[in-house]
C-alpha cells in the first residue's frame, strides 16, 4: 500500500467514527414487514368470547381457591414434632395449593391477553427521554385506548376477580411467616444439655467412655456424653448431640492459668469444653497443639485452652462454656454438672441472661433437673 492509500484509508476511518456511527451497516436481509393481521376465533364470534371470558374468570376463581385450600392444609395437616410424615404431608398439600393460586391467576391472565384483549400489532418509536406534551397526551390516549380494549374496566367481572385472586395470593405467606418464631424461650433451649452429675465423657462417635490415664499431653477428643448413644434419630439424638458435643484436651499443669471460682473444674491438665463456637455456632474443630489454641474454621475465632478459652482472636465475643470434669471410681472422666451457662452464640437474648447473671447449679440442682 503507497503512502498516498495508506492516508486516504485513514481519512476513511476517521470519517466513518466522526459520523458517529461505529456501527457497520449492512444491507444483507430486508425488512420482512408485519404478517398480515388474522382475526382470532374470538374477535368473530361472540358466543365464543363470552365463552373466553368465563374461562378467565374460571382460572381466577381456581387461584382464589387454591389460596383458601393453602390455608386449610396449613390449618388441617399440622406438623407434629419429630413426625417426618407428617411434615411430608403438610409441605405437600401446602405446596399443591399454592401452586394452584399461581398457577390460575397466571393462565387466566395469559388467556385474557391471548383471547380477549386487542391483538392488533402497534410498533411504536421509543424516546430516550421524558417525551413532549404531546408524546405525552399521546400516552395517555394509548393507556386509555389499551383499557378500552383489553377491557379492564368494561369487563368488571374479569377485574374484579383478578383483583380478588392477587389480594388472596399473599395470604398464605402471612400465616407460614408465624412459623419463623421460635418454638420456645431461645436461652431456654441452649441452657440445658444432657450433661448431668456423673455422666462419663465418650468418644464421639463411637460412645467409648475415656479414662483419664488415656487423656495424653497435646491430645484432643471430640467428645459426647455416653448416654447419648441411647437416644435414637427420633428421641433428638442430633439436637442433644448439637447441645452436649464437647472438646476435651490435656495441658501441661504448669500452663494452665486457673481461676480460684473454677479450680476443680479440670482433672490433672484436662479441661472440656463446649464445641460450639460463641461466634455463629460452628464447630470449633481444630487444635493447635504447640500453642493449646482451639480453632473456629468459620471465621477464624481462636480460643486460648490454657486460659478458660478466652477469645484472643477473631469475632466471638466470649469464652468457650467450660465443662466442669472429674474422674469416677474407675478413673473414667465423668461430668461433675451441665453447663453452667448456655452454650453456642452470644445472640442479644444471651449477653442479656449473661449480664443478669446467670447463676452456676449447684449439684443438688442439678441432680433435680437429671
Ligand atoms: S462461627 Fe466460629 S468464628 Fe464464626
Amino acid at each position: 500500500m503507497s503512502a498516498e492509500d495508506h492516508a486516504g484509508h485513514e481519512q476513511q476511518q476517521v470519517a466513518v467514527y466522526d459520523r458517529g456511527a461505529a456501527i457497520e451497516q449492512s444491507d444483507a436481509f430486508e425488512n420482512p414487514g408485519l404478517p398480515p393481521h388474522r382475526p382470532r376465533q374470538t374477535d368473530l364470534h361472540p358466543e365464543k368470547e363470552r365463552r373466553a371470558e368465563r374461562q378467565v374468570v374460571g382460572w381466577f376463581l381456581v387461584s382464589m381457591l387454591g389460596t383458601v385450600l393453602a390455608i386449610v392444609a396449613y390449618v388441617a395437616v399440622p406438623i407434629v414434632e419429630g413426625d417426618m410424615t407428617s411434615v411430608r404431608l403438610s409441605n405437600l398439600f401446602l405446596g399443591l395449593a399454592i401452586a394452584l393460586a399461581l398457577l390460575g391467576i397466571g393462565i387466566g391472565g395469559m388467556h385474557w391477553a391471548r383471547q380477549l384483549m386487542s391483538s392488533h400489532e402497534v410498533v411504536e418509536e421509543r424516546h430516550p427521554s421524558r417525551g413532549s406534551e404531546k408524546s405525552r397526551a399521546r400516552a395517555v390516549e394509548i393507556f386509555q385506548l389499551g383499557d378500552q380494549e383489553s377491557g379492564f374496566t368494561r369487563r368488571s367481572l374479569i377485574r374484579n376477580t383478578l383483583i380478588g385472586a392477587i389480594a388472596l395470593v399473599p395470604l398464605p405467606a402471612i400465616v407460614l411467616f408465624r412459623d419463623l418464631a421460635p418454638a420456645q424461650d431461645a436461652v431456654e433451649a441452649i441452657s440445658n444439655t444432657m450433661w448431668r452429675q456423673g455422666t462419663r465423657l465418650a468418644l464421639d462417635p463411637t460412645g467409648t467412655p475415656i479414662r483419664a490415664a488415656d487423656v495424653t499431653i497435646g491430645s484432643a477428643f471430640h467428645v459426647i456424653p455416653e448416654d447419648l448413644k441411647d437416644l435414637d434419630h427420633d428421641g433428638g439424638y442430633l439436637d442433644q448431640k448439637a447441645l452436649a458435643s464437647v472438646l476435651l484436651v490435656r495441658v501441661p499443669l504448669d500452663r494452665l492459668n486457673e481461676q480460684p471460682d473454677r479450680a476443680g473444674w479440670s482433672y490433672d491438665g484436662i479441661v472440656a469444653y463446649s464445641k460450639i463456637c460463641t461466634h455463629v455456632g460452628c464447630p470449633v474443630a481444630l487444635y493447635e497443639q504447640q500453642t493449646h489454641h482451639l480453632l473456629c474454621p468459620c471465621h477464624q475465632s481462636t480460643f486460648d485452652v490454657t486460659d478458660h478459652a478466652k477469645v484472643i482472636f477473631g469475632p466471638a465475643k466470649r469464652p468457650l462454656p467450660q465443662l466442669p470434669i472429674t474422674v469416677d471410681d474407675e478413673g473414667y472422666l465423668i461430668a461433675q454438672s451441665d453447663f453452667t451457662e448456655p452454650i453456642g452464640p452470644s445472640y442479644f437474648e444471651r449477653l442479656h441472661h449473661i449480664d443478669e447473671g446467670h447463676i452456676p447449679l449447684s449439684a443438688a440442682e442439678t441432680e433435680n433437673r437429671a
